[in-house]
């Protein structure tokens, strides 16, 4: 038997991915290990979203060389957004990887793998990425993985362009999966006990604009076919661009009642000027609107988002109108990134860049008011009574459960020892802390 260990950086559809590989590779006869030094395969699933994480995936390489001089017989796999990015030319650096393998060419991975290590090994290097890409039908293993959550892909791929990503280089166009797929995909999900699907795309609105002629079906129709789904409990999307962000789309919130109401909605910048140069293709204005109007459809919905500090260009006055969209939207959670050049994109070339120590300030400004805000939020919940799906014990605190609202709030709980991952129960809420709640179990929901 043959030990693979995957190590998978970046964003959900790089964990979906990895979990695709996984199966592919047991179906052609490896154990997974959770040990490096065990694996006769290591797998990196990259990402190139910021120059960080592009660091992070070089450093576990130069750590899998020296491995490798110790151990010759050590395979090294890359996949991902830095190996579509890089291709052969990461074999310069690191010139011990033997294969390379783009995220439209995940399925080939076991006959890639035969040739890397046949008689007469070669490097294999696979990172064509194509427009006419079709994302094959593919059923999920039920082992080894989540027993109550999985994500299911929709689409892959973006068209946006904003002036600061890498994705569209890395992934290419949208390609959108067949309703068929997907919905055949969710059904045997559901038929093997998981309760709770995500939809993953990098912009589920504009789910099936890419095949007009073949599927004339919008993003909130495939929403409402898989919320129909017999035996679903719990359904969430992400993520959405605001442009697209249709009325359709915010009418689900009211009307689905598995769909779970929290949307991640990016929104980068808070001030116009930068949002143009981003070409986000959105006012401020229309971006508050849209807030407001989701709100009026489902006012318990919890928003988050997505921020770039330090964009190239962006002054005293442009980083004050970001800070002030935080108390405009009072966010429940945002992630806050400082700007960094990507290969292949327009903001890398931009002049006036934001100096390091001054997006570090920014920052810190940022997330310090951004967890006062979330604190607030948390706080909105004490005393009420919230149905959670249970994910396991909490690894924060000694003989707690741990589960998750709709809302998507973590919360730690005090309940019976004999409750299982996946069942939904009603707890009140006691207490906050900075990122989860605290609950009781109780037996009555009258929410
Ligand atoms: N498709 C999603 C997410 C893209 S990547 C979307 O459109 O929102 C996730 C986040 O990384 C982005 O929302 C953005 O905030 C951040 N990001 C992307 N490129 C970046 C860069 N060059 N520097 C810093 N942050 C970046
Ligand atoms: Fe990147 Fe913009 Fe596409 Fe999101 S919408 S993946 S930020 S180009
Ligand atoms: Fe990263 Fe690629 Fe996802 S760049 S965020 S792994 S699409």
């Amino acid at each position: 038997m043959k030990r693979v260990y995957i190590e998978t950086f970046g964003c959900q559809m790089n964990e979906r991915d990895s979990e695709i590989m996984s199966q592919l590779l047991v179906s052609s006869g490896y154990i997974e290990t959770f040990t490096i030094t065990d694996a006769d395969l290591v797998l990196v699933n990259t990402c190139s979203v910021r120059e960080k994480a592009e660091q992070k995936a070089y450093s576990l390489l130069g750590t899998l060389k020296k491995m490798k001089v110790a151990r010759p017989s050590l395979l090294v796999a890359v996949a991902g957004c830095v190996a579509q990015q890089d291709g052969a030319g990461m074999l310069k650096r690191m010139p011990h990887v033997d294969l390379i393998i783009g995220p439209q060419n995940i399925y080939r991975l076991p006959e890639l793998l035969e040739k890397a290590s046949d008689q007469t090994p070669k490097k294999q290097i696979a990172t064509n990425l194509s427009n006419s890409f079709v994302i094959p039908p593919f059923l999920p293993n039920m082992k080894n993985q989540s027993t109550f959550k999985r994500f299911v892909t929709i689409m892959q791929g973006c068209n946006n362009f904003c002036t600061y990503c890498v994705v569209p280089f890395t992934r290419g166009r949208e390609v959108s999966r067949k309703k068929d797929d997907i919905i055949n995909e969710i059904k045997h999900l559901i038929d093997n006990g998981i309760k709770e699907i995500t939809l993953l795309g990098q912009n589920v609105n504009s789910y099936g604009l890419d095949r007009p002629n073949e599927q004339d079906i919008t993003f909130p129709d495939l929403l409402r076919a898989a919320s129909e789904v017999k035996g679903l409990e719990r359904i969430r999307f992400t993520t959405s661009h605001p442009k697209d962000l249709s009325e359709d789309l915010m009418r689900c919130f009211q009307e689905i009642k598995t769909l779970c109401p929290h949307l991640h909605l990016p929104v980068q910048s808070g001030s116009n000027t930068i949002l143009k140069q981003m070409n986000r293709k959105y006012t401020i204005e229309k971006y508050l609107d849209k807030v407001s109007e989701l709100r009026k459809y489902n006012p318990e919905i919890a928003i988050t988002t997505d921020i770039i500090v330090g964009f190239p260009g962006e002054k005293d006055e442009d980083f004050e109108a970001t800070m002030q969209l935080l108390e405009s939207v009072r966010y429940h959670g945002a992630f806050s990134f400082k700007y960094s050049d990507r290969p292949h994109t327009k903001s890398a070339s931009f002049s006036e860049k934001v100096p390091e120590n001054e997006k570090t300030s920014r920052l810190a400004r940022l997330k310090s008011r951004q967890d006062e805000i979330n604190l607030e939020r948390h706080r909105q919940y004490i005393g009420r009574k919230m149905k959670i799906m249970i994910e396991g014990t909490s690894k924060a605190s000694d003989g707690q459960w741990t589960g998750r609202t709709m809302t998507n709030h973590i919360v730690n709980f005090d309940g019976n020892p004999d409750l299982q991952a996946g069942q939904i129960i009603t707890v009140i809420i006691t207490e906050t802390c900075q990122n989860s709640l605290q609950g009781k179990q109780t037996n009555d929901f009258n929410g």
